[in-house]
């Protein structure tokens, strides 16, 4: 068949990326920092499942000063956005993915000794030193050198001519317990104390994320923060400080209503019989389910929009179909859209009151949504 005659598919289940809404939120973070306050953009899983390509291409615009990726697949795929842009990558490297460091101008994240003697071993063979940025363990448990190690790591790689050192941080384990949080502030400056001869203000140095910035202190002694969820407009937990930032959704996920039938008082609906109906009513079978990034958690908890109206999921959510009570919403129809999270004529459900349904986090829901589920970019240009 010519492509004269292609006829395009319609979306089922989309997810809606407001890239504006992205940089006002970036922009927005950064107004509520200090002005010499260096901007890490966390654009880690696709950007949180926002798309990693158009979400990074428009915080390049924003004040993005560095990115943070997990890997190295995720570095690799951004490095195509330009040769220039700083990128770190925040997970460990495997021994055989070292040789990427040289050949994308990466910087890795240094935790222990034998990661100093692979890095530089690569900065040796290509004569160029490889850029590190060291991490230290103030009570993650899970990367970095342990806080009372670090001035020892540090001196080596100072040593090493094969490295440089582009930054050091540190990571919150529960930034929402602010005297935790505090306690791993001091441990870090106290190791950076501790570290002989260092120039922070040469180097990034980091360790507030999304809800870090909320507790940071007025004078901050660290020159960079490291956002992720914040940016996609999302506040980390819901009593946060950071609602004076106002951040503005990026992401929605909405799908449409596949059929609508009458069933009798006593029908049990969907796998499992979990839901028995207790009046005679009109069911909504929409067009996602697990298979797009519903959790199944969410069965029989969450609700969606039709028609800007709130209707509670009926039952187990199923691989490619859910349903939805629509008897009090008399006028939905074949084709209308349901809103699982986002704005619907005046409603809105949040992404924090989703993942709450589904027992989940944010992060989580974000990271769920499937390949399956096109991403749509409302607004690709300017502002
Ligand atoms: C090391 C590190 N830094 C920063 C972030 C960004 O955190 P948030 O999304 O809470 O801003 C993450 C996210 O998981 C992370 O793993």
């Amino acid at each position: 068949m010519s492509s004269d005659h292609i006829t395009p598919i319609p979306h089922r289940c989309w997810a809606e990326i407001d890239l504006a809404a992205l940089e006002r939120n970036l922009k927005s973070i950064r107004a509520s920092l200090p002005a010499s306050m260096k901007y890490v953009a966390v654009v880690k899983a696709d950007a949180y499942g926002h798309g990693l390509h158009q979400a990074a291409a428009r915080m390049m615009h924003s004040g993005a000063d560095l990115f943070a990726v997990a890997n190295v697949s995720e570095a690799i795929s951004l490095r195509e956005l330009g040769p220039d842009w700083p990128i770190l990558l925040l997970s460990p490297l495997l021994p055989e993915e070292d040789r990427f460091l040289t050949e994308y101008k990466l910087a890795a994240t240094l935790s222990t000794e034998d990661e100093i003697a692979r890095f530089a071993a690569v900065g040796k063979s290509c004569g160029e030193p490889i850029s590190v940025h060291l991490k230290i363990d103030t009570g993650m448990g899970r990367l970095g050198v342990w806080h009372v190690n670090a001035p020892a790591l540090y001196a080596k790689i100072i040593a090493n001519s094969h490295l440089q050192l582009a930054g050091i941080f540190t990571h919150f384990a529960s930034p929402e317990d602010i005297a935790f949080t505090d306690e791993q502030r001091r441990l870090f400056l106290h190791a950076l104390d501790r570290c002989e001869g260092i120039s922070l203000n040469e180097i990034f140095v980091h360790a507030d994320n999304s809800a870090g910035i909320a507790s940071m202190p007025e004078e901050s002694p660290f020159n960079a923060v490291r956002v992720g969820l914040l940016q996609f407009g999302i506040l980390p937990h819901s009593h946060s400080l950071l609602a004076a930032v106002n951040p503005q959704p990026v992401f929605s996920f909405r799908t449409r209503v596949g059929v609508v039938k009458q069933l009798p008082s006593g029908t049990t609906i969907s796998y499992g019989r979990t839901h028995t109906l207790v009046r005679d009513s009109t069911i909504a079978v929409l067009c996602a389910g697990y298979g797009d990034g519903i959790p199944r958690a969410a069965s029989n908890r969450a609700e969606v929009l039709i028609h800007g109206q709130r209707c509670p999921l009926l039952g187990r959510v199923t691989m490619d179909q859910t349903i939805v009570d629509v008897t009090d919403n008399p006028n939905v129809i074949c084709g209308d859209e349901a809103v699982l999270v986002g704005q619907q004529q005046g409603a809105e459900i949040s992404i924090t009151e989703f993942s709450e349904w589904a027992e989940t986090i944010p992060w989580e829901t974000l990271c769920s949504v499937t390949k399956r589920v096109p991403r749509l970019y409302r607004t690709p240009l300017g502002i």
